[in-house]
């Protein structure tokens, strides 16, 4: 059973930035959209590229690889929506952020 992992800290992360973690040997990506976070993986499913490594717009990441858009909310590939990266569970205790895996 996954538990919650201390990735960061809050004020780590500005609102608008994200960075790589590694959850239990996983790679994710942990973005702050405007003050909320959110954890994917940070595999584009395309090739790989690493998601956190993108420009931000909004609640969409574009790979820095090929361009591939992620809504980091949800994991939903913009351009495919039935697709996407797997979406991570998020808390906050104190002023560190817990993730936890979902699959
Ligand atoms: S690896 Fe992400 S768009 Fe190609």
């Amino acid at each position: 059973m996954p538990r919650f992992v201390t990735v960061a800290r809050v004020h780590e992360i500005a609102p608008g930035a994200a960075r790589q973690v590694t959850v239990e040997g996983r790679w994710v990506g942990l973005f702050n959209i405007d003050g909320v976070f959110h954890a994917v993986d940070n595999l584009c499913l395309h090739r790989g590229g690493p998601l956190c490594e993108g420009a931000i717009r909004g609640a969409v990441v574009t790979c820095p690889w090929h361009g591939w858009q992620f809504d980091v909310a949800s994991g939903a590939l913009m351009q495919d929506p039935t697709v996407g990266v797997s979406r991570h569970e998020i808390r906050i205790v104190g002023d560190e952020i817990q993730v936890r895996l979902t699959d």
